[in-house]
């Protein structure tokens, strides 16, 4: 892609001016835009870049294991991988409002960032993948979960408190732009694709209060679910697909059994910049399907149920 050639070499040229022999730090969420900013920040000023993955034990499946392997191995990318689930979950016990759940995981997340950012010494700049629609949100406040992206995603009130300077090679990009680039740079092809992933991660995808055996349950009913829409070659028409673990049992029978088990819901949407999104028409045979894989292979859930809501009036994310 000829634009996105010339405009890599234009960012590399900025971060360089930016940046000086200056040192970087830059915190992977496991996403596609952090990812980018990075590999793109790595090009431009090398060994002066460190980056920071902090699991908090909301990720998806296999997530965390394929950014390090992606930073570390392909990239020789100086990367610091923090095991934080214990930390988040403790954390988290006992809460049960949305909103809050979000603060707790963004504080949490800024203090153990702080303390790691703090071990690789005198960084000047932070560099975040903030996109141009972040910027544009930030700005036009609605009042709705959009206004709390910026304070985890973008570890709002870090770059003061350590006095940092902010990179932000992507403010000028949409997600599609940022695709471009990252293939650019080489970002195979399937990691490049993935959907967004909320920063608070499946904390917000468990109505109710979040424990370790509900997030298991629902990290492995999500795998199966993107499994399934893999195979039926959906996945790229999709913007975002995910289940959500509602906080309520049903009665069902399994063989002579009664069984007293979650309820899962499946969301999926088609959007271009996650503003407004439809729902996803699957057909109700792959629906038939999916609800039987997941039932069959998944402990803990005895029903499933699909959204067919859109955004408007619904927002993506179920908190
Ligand atoms: P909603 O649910 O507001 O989501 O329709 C729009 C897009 O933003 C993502 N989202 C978040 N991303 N931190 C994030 O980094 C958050 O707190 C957050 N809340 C929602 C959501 O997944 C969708 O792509």
């Amino acid at each position: 892609d000829w634009t996105m050639a010339a405009f890599r070499d234009e960012a590399i040229r900025e971060i360089r001016k930016q940046v000086g022999a200056g040192r970087v730090i830059c915190g992977l969420s496991g996403g596609v835009d952090s990812s980018v900013a990075a590999v793109l920040i790595h090009e431009a000023v090398g060994e002066q870049l460190t980056c920071v993955f902090v699991d908090t034990g909301l990720m998806r499946a296999g997530e965390g294991e394929e950014v390090v392997r992606l930073f570390r191995e392909r990239y020789n990318i100086p990367l610091i991988h923090v095991q934080a689930e214990e930390l988040f979950l403790g954390k988290l016990k006992g809460v049960e409002d949305p909103e809050k759940k979000r603060k707790i995981i963004g504080a949490t997340f800024i203090d153990v960032f702080e303390a790691e950012a703090k071990k690789v010494g005198d960084a000047e700049f932070l560099a975040q993948g903030t996109l141009y629609p972040d910027v544009i949100e930030s700005v036009s406040f609605d009042g709705g979960p959009s206004v709390t992206i910026k304070s985890h995603h973008n570890v709002g009130g870090l770059p003061e408190r350590m006095n940092l300077k902010l990179v932000e090679p992507l403010r000028e990009l949409f997600k599609d732009e940022v695709r471009a680039l990252g293939r650019e740079l080489g970002l195979p092809a399937h990691f490049v694709g993935r959907h967004p992933f909320p920063g608070p991660g499946l904390a917000i995808r468990i109505p109710g209060e979040v424990t370790k055996e509900k997030a298991d349950i629902l990290r492995k009913a999500d795998a199966i679910y993107l499994d399934e829409i893999r195979k039926a070659g959906l996945y790229d028409e999709i913007w975002q697909a995910f289940a959500v673990l509602l906080p309520v049992r049903t009665v069902g029978v399994m063989g002579d059994e009664r069984t007293y088990d979650y309820v899962l819901a499946l969301r999926a949407v088609t959007s271009t910049d996650g503003m407004t999104a439809d729902y996803y028409p699957f057909t109700h045979d792959f629906l038939g399907r999916i609800s039987t894989r997941l039932i069959n292979e998944v402990r803990g859930v005895n029903r499933v149920v699909y959204d067919v809501t859109s955004k408007p009036p619904g927002t993506i994310e179920w908190e």
